[in-house]
């Protein structure tokens, strides 16, 4: 499915009155809606949350991103990688994991053969908090609800939750990163395996060896859960 359309506020959107006249805030937010760009990928219930979530103000992020980062990815091979918000680079081009952190995203998981493809990543807001700073307790709370509603559309087999905001929100507790990687928990009844997140690594080198333990971990849990699942062929 591509990207559904209102006709009249795609006119709207492509006339380009937004940058003409003042209009009020509600008419703002439809344009918007009409203008995001729906990734790769993003089909079926997923791409109507993604439509439902464009022009979001529910928190004070909204007033300061420049894209919303929805996530992206396979949605079907059951395996979410969640991290914590978007950086500069996300907030520019509305993917996820886009920058640096990315790129050595991209090659934790390519050592146990998951390259982006058999992969879905999201973030916990999806809106970039200023000057890089972690999101507060509210905005986790209020956007984790659109997590919520992606990880019920997804079904994952196995979430992978990157640094302490992820682990903490997704598991709802205040224990630090130490104690909770490497192991298994829930979020309700799905299994979420807790690791660094990539900038940790960038900053400590001497987190790769624990992150290659989780990664050794993540491909046996894989190999007895079935995972990655066949893909029906939606996300091509
Ligand atoms: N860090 C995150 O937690 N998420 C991104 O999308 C990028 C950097």
């Amino acid at each position: 499915m591509g990207k559904v359309i209102d006709p009249f506020w795609a006119a709207v959107a492509s006339f380009g009155a937004d940058q003409i006249l003042v209009l009020p805030e509600w008419i703002q937010r439809k344009i918007e809606v009409e203008q995001t760009i729906i990734p790769e990928g993003i089909t079926g219930e997923m791409a109507l949350l993604e439509k439902e979530i464009s022009g979001c103000m529910k928190c004070d992020l909204g007033s300061t991103r420049k894209n919303i980062v929805f996530g992206e990815g396979n949605s079907e091979a059951g395996i979410l990688i969640v991290g914590e918000g978007p950086g500069a680079t996300e907030d520019e081009t509305g993917k996820p994991f886009v920058g640096k952190s990315g790129k050595l995203l991209d090659k934790i998981f390519a050592s146990i053969g998951l390259g982006r493809e058999k992969l879905f990543i999201a973030n916990i807001v999806k809106c970039r908090p200023p000057n890089n700073r972690a999101p507060s307790p509210s905005e986790s709370e209020i956007c984790g609800k659109y997590l919520q509603r992606q990880i019920e559309i997804m079904k994952p087999g196995i979430i992978v939750a990157l640094g302490a905001s992820a682990a903490r929100t997704l598991l709802n507790t205040r224990t630090g990163i130490g104690l909770l990687r490497g192991d298994f928990h829930s979020y309700m009844g799905t299994p979420v395996l807790v690791t660094y997140h990539p900038a940790a690594l960038l900053r400590s080198p001497a987190l790769k060896r624990p992150v290659w333990e989780d990664m050794k971990k993540l491909k046996s849990f894989m190999e007895e859960a079935g995972l990655p699942r066949e893909s029906k062929g939606n996300n091509d």
